[in-house]
C-alpha cells in the first residue's frame, strides 16, 4: 500500500514471481522473484532505474511504454475525479530500485516478473487500477501472466500486434500442489539474444515457426489445459517436453540460427528420458525458455530421487547452489566441466 508521507514521498515496495511457459509463447509460478519498489518524490529531477543494484538506461522503449501507459491510465483516472489517485505519483518523477533473487536475461524469463513486477509496484504509487496486464504485456510478452499465480493462459488479441493480449487464471495454485517445479541453473551468464529480438527473427525467418503458430500451437493449448485440469501428470509432461523441443526446432530453423541450449541443457534432456525409460512411465518432464537453464517439473513424491540422480550425474560445484527439498528456493548450479 500507498505510504502516504503529504505527498512529498510516496514509496511502494511489491514482489512478482516468474512464469515459465509450458506451451511455449499455460505457466507455474515459482520462487524465483522479483522485488520492486518504486519512490517518487519533488525532488527527484529524473526517472530513473536500478536493476540488481546497477543504474539501468531509462530510455529503453519497453520501460518508456509502461511508465507512460501507467501514466496515461492516472490522468485518465485523475479527470475521471477518482479520489485515490496519488497526485504526488502523477507529476513527480519516480525512481525505481528491483532486485532478482536469480540470474537476470538468462532464459528464466526475468522481463516477464521484473514488467509485472514493475507495472503493479507503478500502479499502486500512482493509485491505478484495472487491466494491468494489457500494460505489462508492453514491457515483456510473457509478463502478462506473471501478474496472476498459477496455471495461466495468455489470450492473443484481436489487433495482431499483440498489445491487446492478455491473461486468464485456468487454474489456481491450489488446484495441483503436489506439483513441483526444480530450476537447474546450467548458466547464469546473460544470453547472447534477447527473447523479443530473437523471436522477431524467427517469425520472420522460420517456416516451422509459421507451421508451429498455425496449428500446433493452439491444439497443443486445449490438450494441455485439459491435462491441467485433470491433473494428468503424463500428458502434462509430455506436452510440455514437446513443445520445449519445438520451440527450439523453431530457433534452429530461424535464420541465422539461434542457439539458446548447450551441451549441458542436452545432457539434462537425455538424464530426464532415461529415467522415465527406467521407470517406464513419464515422471519428470523439462522444458528450457530462451536460454540454456532447465526447468524440471515433477510429483512432490519423486522430488528427492530425482535430486540425488541430478547431484550424482552433475555435482554442485564446492560454491554452487544448493537444491532445497521439492522447492527451488536457491537455483542450482551445474557444473559445465562434465
Ligand atoms: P529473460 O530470459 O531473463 O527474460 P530477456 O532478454 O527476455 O531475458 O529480458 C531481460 C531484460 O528484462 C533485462 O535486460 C531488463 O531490461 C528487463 N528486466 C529484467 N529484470 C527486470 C526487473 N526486475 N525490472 C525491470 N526490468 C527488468
Ligand atoms: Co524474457
Amino acid at each position: 500500500m500507498p505510504e502516504d508521507s503529504g505527498k512529498e514521498f510516496t514509496m511502494v515496495t511489491c514482489s512478482a514471481p516468474v512464469n515459465i511457459a509450458v506451451i511455449k509463447y499455460c505457466e507455474y509460478r515459482m520462487f524465483l522473484k522479483t522485488t520492486t519498489t518504486v519512490a517518487c518524490s519533488r525532488s527527484f529531477q529524473e526517472d530513473r532505474i536500478w536493476l540488481n543494484g546497477k543504474e539501468e538506461d531509462i530510455t529503453q522503449p519497453r520501460l518508456q511504454s509502461c511508465l507512460r501507459e501507467i501514466r496515461c491510465l492516472a490522468r485518465k483516472r485523475r479527470s475521471d475525479g477518482e479520489a485515490d489517485v496519488d497526485t504526488a505519483g502523477l507529476s513527480h518523477k519516480v525512481h525505481i530500485c528491483s532486485v532478482n533473487n536469480f540470474p537476470t536475461a538468462a532464459g528464466l524469463a526475468s522481463s516477464a516478473a521484473g514488467y509485472a513486477c514493475l507495472v503493479y509496484t507503478l500502479s499502486r504509487v500512482m493509485g491505478v487500477e484495472g487491466e494491468l496486464s494489457v500494460v505489462s504485456r508492453q514491457g515483456s510478452g510473457s509478463a502478462c501472466r506473471s501478474m496472476y499465480g498459477g496455471f495461466v493462459q495468455w489470450i492473443m488479441g484481436q489487433q495482431g500486434d499483440g498489445k491487446d493480449s492478455l491473461s486468464q487464471q485456468v487454474e489456481p495454485e491450489t488446484h495441483w500442489p503436489e506439483l513441483r517445479v526444480l530450476v537447474l541453473v546450467v548458466s547464469a551468464e546473460r544470453k547472447p539474444v534477447g527473447s523479443t529480438s530473437g523471436m522477431q527473427t524467427s517469425v520472420e525467418t522460420s517456416i516451422l515457426l509459421k507451421h508451429r503458430a498455425d496449428s500446433v500451437v493452439p491444439a497443443r493449448m486445449k490438450e494441455m489445459i485439459e491435462a491441467v485440469h485433470k491433473r494428468d501428470f503424463t500428458a502434462f509432461a509430455e506436452l510440455t517436453m514437446k513443445d520445449s523441443n519445438q520451440f527450439h526446432a523453431t530457433c534452429l530453423d530461424t535464420y541465422p540460427p539461434i542457439f539458446y541450449l548447450n551441451d549441458v541443457s542436452r545432457r539434462v534432456i537425455n538424464l530426464v528420458h532415461r529415467y522415465n525409460r527406467h521407470y517406464r512411465e513419464t515422471k519428470v518432464a523439462y522444458t528450457f525458455d530462451a536460454g540454456p537453464n532447465a526447468v524440471i517439473y515433477t510429483l512432490q513424491q519423486n522430488v528427492e530421487e530425482f535430486v540425488q540422480v541430478v547431484k550424482h550425474f552433475f555435482p554442485p560445484e564446492t560454491n554452487g547452489g544448493q537444491f532445497l527439498k521439492g522447492l527451488p528456493v536457491a537455483p542450482t548450479t551445474l557444473s559445465e566441466e562434465l
